[in-house]
């Protein structure tokens, strides 16, 4: 099957999940809206802390070891342990050996170059998520990192010969341009076929960038600014990440156990690689930097309770910066690798109070994420202006071509995965080939939950289903949630780069089962 879908089989799609129910190969639960999305629930195996006794870690701003014409960071990439829950070690893959890895801060325009050294048994590829960079540096799943120990165990999972890969050994330096505005970005794994793994382990940190624009708006900043990546985990009888990987070692056989293709769910949550922290702040607004870096859940956000009044979320920007202007919520979705930028004023609480952040997709153990205790009143000098930046939306005339994708289970390799327009990922395969220059409309229809992301560009939504794009569809975004059953238009300009570059599903479970396809910028 082609992935160019007539109007027909597009829509025939949209609806069409009960065929795939029919077959066994999608449960009825999947299928609904409220879902903490496509995925099976692992439980842990030791005792659960206490929620809320763990201070909230904020992982440390990396320093350049040289600045000149650009800003050079080297990160080793290493096994290492921490301790997450209290009293036990668990070990982890880290960049620097923390998990969070260490947070990148560069300014718009400014180039960075991030030397990666691989101390880790596998291969690895480091992705700048939401970055706007050029095809050898943006982490193309078959661009490996090889250890600097060597490596002896093929190309690859679904041993596919990618003739266009750039292999290189021990370390390497991806370069980023960052021709793009202030923005919450992260870094990641993206090795084909063992990305949900690898991440699982530690492999994530934040990387944000700044402008004149933003700073000039004097929003909430200094202490007062959190970045806060949300993952769930869970942990086996000795202390250690439990993930149903078919190749425990990362070697050679890609995906989980078959009880797992749908996704992989903790039942801890962890805020910057704590479970259910607290956090003490003063009466006073702060800037939260949200971020699902979980594998496959996806939460509702909500403050309880919530500030007098309501509207206790007021959003600023999202996936890839600011908004034209806030948007007041009272809660917050997020599917994975999703970005929110929110301000909460803590100053519209009595001193004293605590302040839980739910999630209210999760059940038992994860309908908490963590708690803010308001200890003191301060001063207040930043500002949520009405105006945030100058974003023009793209109109649907601007576009040349319209492509459609869907995004259903399928068979892959002889197993039960997730494809593309049918198509399991190849990286010989180019599903689209925009003009360099040109605006697109991408239509997506997914069969059940499936967080949709294109790397190089950022998008607008422009509907969903056969109506407008919701409240938390503003801005310049880079992944899109699709709902079960679910049509989704996005518009974007590929601009400044040449090159191959991927889309996939960000469940990294289905990114592994082969949900992932390539476009090239010609
Ligand atoms: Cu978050 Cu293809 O990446
Ligand atoms: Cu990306
Ligand atoms: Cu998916």
């Amino acid at each position: 099957m082609s992935a160019r879908l007539s109007r027909r089989r597009f829509l025939g799609l949209a609806g069409g999940a009960g065929v795939l129910l029919a077959a066994g190969m999608i449960t009825p639960r999947l299928l609904r809206a409220d879902s903490p999305g496509t995925g099976e629930l692992l439980r842990s195996k030791v005792p659960l802390p206490e929620p809320f006794r763990v201070p909230l870690p904020v992982p440390p701003v990396l320093r350049p070891h040289r600045t000149d014409g650009a800003d050079h960071y080297t990160i080793t990439q290493r096994a290492a342990t921490a301790e997450i829950l209290p009293g036990i070690r668990t070990p982890i893959w880290g960049y620097n050996g923390i998990f969070p890895g260490p947070t990148i801060e560069s300014r718009r325009d400014r180039t960075v170059v991030v030397r990666h050294r691989n101390e880790l048994p596998v291969p690895t590829v480091v992705h700048l998520h939401g970055g706007h960079t050029p095809a050898e540096h943006d982490g193309y799943p078959t661009d490996l990192l090889m250890p600097v120990s060597g490596w002896n165990g093929g190309h690859g999972g679904h041993d596919m010969y990618d003739a266009k890969a750039n292999i290189t050994y021990g370390s390497r330096d991806y370069v980023f341009p960052l021709r793009q505005r202030a923005a919450t970005l992260w870094y990641h794994d993206h090795r084909m076929d063992f990305t949900g793994p690898a991440v699982y382990r530690g492999l994530a940190g934040f990387h944000l960038v700044r402008d004149e624009e933003e700073n000039a708006l004097g929003l909430p900043s200094g202490e007062r600014e959190l970045p806060l990546m949300i993952g769930d985990r869970a942990f086996d009888e000795h202390g250690a990440f439990a993930y149903p990987a078919l190749d425990p070692l990362l070697r050679s056989i890609p995906g989980v156990e078959p009880g797992y293709v749908e996704g992989v769910f903790g039942d801890v949550i962890l805020v910057n690689g704590a479970p259910w922290p607290v956090h003490e702040v003063a009466a006073a607004r702060y800037r939260l930097r949200l971020l699902n870096g979980s594998n496959a859940r996806r939460y509702d956000l909500a403050l309880d309770p919530p500030p007098p009044g309501g509207g206790g979320f007021v959003q600023i920007g999202s996936d890839q910066g600011l908004l034209g202007a806030p948007r007041v919520h009272d809660h917050i979705p997020l599917a994975p690798a999703e970005r929110y930028d929110v301000i909460v004023d803590f100053g519209r609480y009595p001193t004293g109070t605590e302040v839980t952040v739910l999630n209210r997709l999760g059940t038992g153990s994860t309908a908490q994420v963590m708690r803010f205790v308001v200890t003191r009143k301060a001063r207040d000098d930043s500002r949520i202006p009405a105006k945030l930046s100058d974003l023009a939306p793209l109109s649907r005339e601007q576009a040349t071509v319209t492509r459609d994708f869907a995004f259903t289970a399928g068979q892959v390799h002889g197993r039960t995965g997730w494809v593309i327009g049918g198509e399991p990922f190849a990286p010989d395969r180019m599903d689209a080939r925009p003009r360099l220059g040109d605006t697109e409309i991408w239509r997506f229809v997914a069969d059940v939950h499936h967080p949709v992301h294109l790397h190089l560009v950022g998008f607008h939504i422009l509907s969903r289903g056969s109506g407008p794009p919701n409240p938390f569809d503003g801005g310049l975004k880079d992944t899109v949630d699709l709902s079960p059953g679910e049509a989704v238009e996005v518009i974007a300009r590929f601009e400044d780069y040449r090159g191959r570059f991927v889309f996939h599903c960000h469940n990294a479970e289905h990114e592994d089962m082969a949900m992932m396809a390539n476009f090239e910028v010609v």
